[in-house]
């Protein structure tokens, strides 16, 4: 029976992590702390808001006094943690909230535990979320192992690096009981229009332009979300304290293959003729200090603790467009107001 501080539940990631374990656990008790920024949406946990073992918190995980009161108040035996600013175009513009919520974030949340728990380690887990970007570019070939040394080149990825190394000396000069994971590109329901799968189709249902950062042939290892929480999941629960894992589905597409696919779906579904969304292709100015490629080796997950992904992706994109057809609203109202705003910024000067 655990009670678990999940931070950032109302994000992509974190909503359906919460989702999860809210309803695969129903003695465990969840409070989740989110900021609500513009990436943070109570629209993605409807279905659960009312749970009886599930409590929501609106708050930023730099606030020192606010977690020390949860903390008192909810005698956590475990943190998931989730929260952080995501986007590697947002972190190119203003890099300083990265290292706000990403590193300073991640400190105060350790620091908070540490002091909480004040050494009675036992049944207690920090569990850290993070990301393959930490270990930099991949030429051609080869996998990011756990080995693999950190090399970030982006402010956000760089930020992420940082808060793994907080979170890894937390472990070995207080000895908190944490765990890492380290995953690849996800996908999947609830993702935020900024990111190119939910952006792409979004543009297409309206007939906008998919706009495609220099050549198309960065290379990104995609993973369908569910599965993605469902390795948090075992790793938790089965994971050795003080290790990490990677997490990835071995599915490998450049990005200009991967818009394709989308079109071809996409014009099957809407009825379009063939061929008509891939017109919609504008290759635009690259994004600066690009990663060519990302691909996890995730053989660890595999081999110690029996995780492999469940789908395909084929069908995981499937199911993903379809449920964007399914949710118009979801979509219109995350592409009101301020996104506009992001979207002329980022695009329009290309
Ligand atoms: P997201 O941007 O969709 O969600 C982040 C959430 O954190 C939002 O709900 C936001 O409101 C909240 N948040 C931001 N700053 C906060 C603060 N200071 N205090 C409290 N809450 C705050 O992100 P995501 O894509 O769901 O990513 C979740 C985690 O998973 C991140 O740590 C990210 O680095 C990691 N990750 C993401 C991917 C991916 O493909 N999206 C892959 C690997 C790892
Ligand atoms: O690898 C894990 C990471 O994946 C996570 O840590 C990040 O939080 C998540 O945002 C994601 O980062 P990427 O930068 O890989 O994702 P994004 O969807 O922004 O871009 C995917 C690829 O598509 C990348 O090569 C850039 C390119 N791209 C992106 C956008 C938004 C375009 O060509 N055009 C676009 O408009």
């Amino acid at each position: 029976m655990h009670k678990i501080l999940i931070t950032g539940g109302a994000g992509f990631i974190g909503s359906h992590l919460t989702r999860l374990f809210v309803t695969k656990y129903p003695d465990y008790n969840i409070v989740n702390i989110d900021k609500l920024t513009y990436a943070g949406n109570l629209e993605n946990l409807k279905d659960i808001e009312d749970a009886p073992n599930y409590t929501f918190v609106r708050g930023d995980i730099t606030d020192a006094g606010l977690l020390k009161e949860l903390f008192d108040i909810h005698q956590f035996t475990a943190v998931l943690h989730c929260a952080a600013e995501s986007h590697v175009d947002r972190s190119i513009t203003d890099p300083l909230a990265f290292i706000t919520t990403n590193v300073v974030g991640t400190a105060t949340l350790l620091h908070t535990a540490r002091q909480y728990w004040n050494g009675a380690y036992e049944n207690k887990i920090f569990y850290h979320i993070s990301t393959d970007e930490v270990y930099g570019s991949l030429g051609e070939t080869g996998f990011f192992t756990e080995e693999t040394a950190y090399d970030p080149r982006s402010p956000y990825s760089a930020s992420k690096a940082s808060s793994d190394h907080i979170v890894r000396a937390f472990y070995h000069t207080y000895h908190l009981p944490v765990k890492i994971s380290n995953c690849s590109n996800n996908y999947g329901p609830f993702h935020f229009p900024e990111k190119l799968i939910p952006l792409c189709i979004h543009n297409i249902i309206n007939n906008k332009p998919l706009p495609i950062y220099g050549k198309g042939e960065n290379v990104r290892d995609w993973l369908y979300v569910e599965d993605h929480v469902r390795a948090i999941d075992v790793i938790f629960h089965t994971g050795k304290v003080g290790e990490t894992y990677n997490i990835g589905g071995h599915n490998e597409w450049t990005n200009i293959a991967l818009v394709k696919e989308l079109c071809r779906q996409m014009d099957e579904k809407l009825g379009r003729d063939k061929g008509e969304s891939e017109k919609l292709i504008t290759y635009v100015k690259d994004r600066a200090g690009h990663d060519l490629r990302y691909a996890i080796d995730a053989t660890k997950l595999k081999d110690q603790l029996g995780w492999l992904p469940s789908l395909q992706f084929e069908e995981g994109i499937s199911k993903t467009i379809d449920w964007y057809l399914n949710n118009s609203e979801w979509l219109q109202h995350v592409t009101s107001g301020n996104y506009q705003h992001y979207y002329e910024q980022q695009y329009d000067k290309r």
